[in-house]
């Protein structure tokens, strides 16, 4: 099947895989316009040709004497800056000259199977060649000799477009890059809703939607990480647009540095979206013969509301983002001791909790911070990456050995990408973090963060932690970043290359993580950024699952994982049951309704064992064999939203398997409630004429009973606040 159709004489490229359609066209005066994006079309005859007239005080071309074609209004591919189109730019850069202006026309393009990796960058990959295709247009601004190459790449089976942007300097002056977006689409006329999903430490991802109104509305990071306060995300919806119908429009950017979706909704209601790295602070020095290539941005198109976009959206993460071994196994069932004990621990202290935990079924015990340097609290030691023996006299090997014993995995928390000031690799390399010389450099959490645009630090940094994990059998490293970027400047870098910091950061960051899990591919690696800061798709390609929130509350995660499921799926959440009162806000849940939510995700325990009473005990051990037990569809099932915590009082979510002859839903009534409506629980995704039994209810229902009568829950909820059950369906 062929995915791209270029009708040649037109100049029109349709890209369609039977579900999704992308058309982009070749217009006058070599201008690359936008045409259309959603439900595939068979064809494409000429209907969205943009309209020619007179629009007063648009721009014109010479020798247009009607004034009836125009860049300003013209829905574009990817827009210059200064010619003409007073919208959002795709592109800014600065010449020796000093002059800013750009004019991208079109030259030519190329058309291939399969789809090209993105050096040094994290991306989405085929497995087959035959899979994919890709359409490569090129662009040139005649002053300049700067060539774009616009990559889009449509896949067979995902209902997903590909894009991302390459710069070439084939001119003889080097020039600035400002600004080179990932993408830019053009929408026409229609009413859209925007929904993204801002938060903050301990509250990430909460969704938002509103309509849009004219104007720019900018969803950013400009903190150095994808960042707990804006997901490098958005989607597009109409107002009827709900969690099962209508259309949705869902953009993720592939990259954990500073962002920006910038949509702009012009004077005639026509609607720009540019992503990619954010401009702001950010400028790249691209001498003659010089590439500059962005991050990839995956995008989708659903007519199945919020679900379709999100299921598209975790298939494409799943099989073709993430590349870890674990990608489809089982997530050994973790215990945790941060919340434990935080710093104040000892060798005994841990062999207790590891000794509690296997005896609960716990198959891998994490060890947190504080296990090196004089780490006793968070002022002093990140970078000290060398045992305390005054906590562990037996070095790690102690307790790896113990573990051994115990037939449990041993995991190890690093954060390497930061430096104390009070550390002995301050002492040694006090140039070694970001600063401005002679400028106090900001601190956040008492630490500086490692200037990891610096060849020689990356390479310190994959020596000391790769001698790590060859020396000693770890299964698990927890790679936590606990502060944003500041003071962006590098002793390293020429003045002119200041602006290339960050990404520069990003850049070796995705190297050094990508030699460390290349050379230790038997690791389970989890990122985490003080929970969710750096929660994206770009640190997937590296580690399969990420820690969600430090926020553990059980209804706290009700939100935080149902925003984080709009784009994420749950095989890479990192989900605890953790002790209550809960250490982040206070309240108090059931040891059940903790295990229900977690058991969501990818599931651990983050208290400590010892504590538990011998019914807890019980119950624990229970939770473990049941998760155990229903791993596959718990985290690859297919994921239903069923209904949002943020709109009402439950919050409901279900699993199905992709055979459809299992499914699980987990229902949480978040407040009881004197006079409860008579809710029932209605599913999805079920096949309508076979039959399941559930066993909590002992009853065989067909599946469209299930889905379309469903049944009453109570009086079997409402007995207190926070109370939640799971419900099994097997097909019988
Ligand atoms: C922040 C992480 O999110 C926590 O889980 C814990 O590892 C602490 N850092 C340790 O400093």
């Amino acid at each position: 099947m062929s995915l791209i159709t270029i009708n040649d004489e037109k100049r029109i490229f349709h890209l369609s895989n039977g579900k999704i359609s992308y058309i982009l066209a070749v217009e006058e005066q070599n201008l690359l316009a936008h045409l259309y994006f959603g439900k595939a079309v068979s064809g494409y005859h000429d209907g969205m040709a943009y309209p020619r007239f007179e629009r007063s005080f648009s721009t014109n071309f010479l020798g247009d004497e009607k004034r009836i074609y125009s860049r300003d209004t013209l829905l574009q591919e990817y827009s210059s800056l200064g010619s003409g189109d007073f919208r959002i730019p795709a592109i800014e850069i600065l010449t020796e000259s000093g002059s800013r202006i750009s004019d991208f026309r079109y030259v030519d393009y190329q058309l291939f199977s399969g789809k090209k990796a993105l050096e040094g960058l994290p991306h989405t990959w085929v497995e087959k060649e035959e899979e994919a295709e890709t359409l490569e247009v090129y662009l040139v601004d005649e002053a300049t000799q700067l060539k774009l190459c616009l990559s889009y790449t449509i896949y067979q089976h995902f209902d997903i477009i590909a894009r991302s942007t390459r710069l070439e300097n084939h001119g003889v002056q080097p020039i600035f890059i400002d600004k080179l977006a990932s993408m830019s689409l053009d929408f026409p006329y229609a009413k859209r809703e925007m929904i993204h999903l801002p938060g903050s430490w301990g509250n990430e991802r909460q969704i938002e939607r509103k309509p849009l109104r004219r104007g720019i509305h900018i969803i950013d990071s400009k903190r150095g990480t994808s960042s707990h306060q804006e997901n490098p995300f958005i989607a597009l919806v109409s107002s009827h647009t709900d969690e099962h119908q209508g259309e949705a429009y869902g953009f993720c950017l592939i990259y954990s540095g500073n962002h920006e979706a910038a949509l702009e909704l012009d004077q005639y209601e026509q609607l720009r979206l540019t992503m990619g790295i954010h401009p702001s602070g950010f400028q790249w020095f691209l001498k003659p013969c010089d590439i500059f290539q962005t991050p990839e941005v995956i995008f989708t198109y659903s007519d199945q509301g919020l679900n379709g976009m999100s299921q598209n959206f975790h298939r494409i993460i799943e099989e073709r983002l993430i590349r870890s071994s674990y990608k489809k196994k089982m997530r050994p069932i973790l215990m945790n001791n941060w919340e434990a004990t935080y710093f104040a621990f000892h060798e005994e202290t841990i062999k207790e909790i590891m000794g509690s935990a296997a005896q609960l079924g716990i198959q891998l015990f994490v060890l947190d911070d504080g296990w090196f340097g004089k780490r006793d609290s968070d002022q002093t030691s990140l970078g000290d990456w060398f045992v305390n023996k005054e906590k562990l006299p037996n070095g790690l090997k102690g307790l790896i050995d113990y573990a051994q014993e115990l037939g449990i995995k041993f995991g190890l928390w690093f954060e390497p990408e930061m430096i104390s000031r009070q550390s002995d690799l301050f002492e040694k390399h006090p140039d070694w973090y970001l600063h401005v010389p002679k400028v106090e450099a900001t601190l956040s959490r008492s630490q500086y963060v490692l200037d990891l645009s610096r060849e020689d630090v990356v390479n310190y940094l994959f020596e000391t932690l790769h001698a790590i994990l060859c020396d000693h059998s770890i299964d698990y490293v927890k790679w936590d970043m606990n502060r944003y970027l500041t003071d962006l400047y590098s002793v390293a870098l020429a003045p002119h290359q200041q602006g290339e910091v960050a990404h520069r950061y990003v850049l070796n960051l995705y190297r050094l993580m990508d030699q460390l899990t290349t050379a230790h591919p038997e690791i389970l690696f989890e990122a985490c950024s003080g929970g969710g800061g750096r929660f994206d798709a770009g640190m997937l390609y590296y580690m399969p699952q990420i820690w969600t929130s430090d926020n553990s509350d059980a209804i706290a995660r009700l939100n935080i994982q149902y925003g984080t499921s709009l784009v994420y799926p749950p095989s890479t959440m990192g989900a605890h049951v953790s002790a209550i009162p809960n250490h982040q806000n206070g309240r108090k849940t059931s040891l059940q309704t903790r295990a229900d939510i977690a058991m969501t995700g990818v599931f651990g325990y983050e208290l400590d064992p010892r504590q538990l009473t011998s019914d807890e005990q019980a119950i624990v051990k229970k939770q473990i064999s049941y998760y155990k037990n229903h791993y596959t569809l718990l985290l690859y099932g297919t994921f239903y939203r069923l209904e949002s915590p943020f709109e009402g009082n439950t919050c409901v979510w279900q699993v199905v398997s992709k055979d459809k002859s299992e499914s699980i839903v987990t229902y949480t009534n978040i407040l009881s409630h004197a006079a409860p409506p008579l809710r029932r629980l209605l599913v999805k995704g079920l096949e309508e004429q076979a039959r399941y039994y559930n066993s909590e209810t002992n009853q065989t229902y067909y599946g469209d009973e299930l889905m379309y009568v469903g049944f009453y829950l109570y009086p079997i909820f409402n007995r207190f606040d926070f109370e939640s059950r799971v419900f099994h369906f097997k097909r019988v």
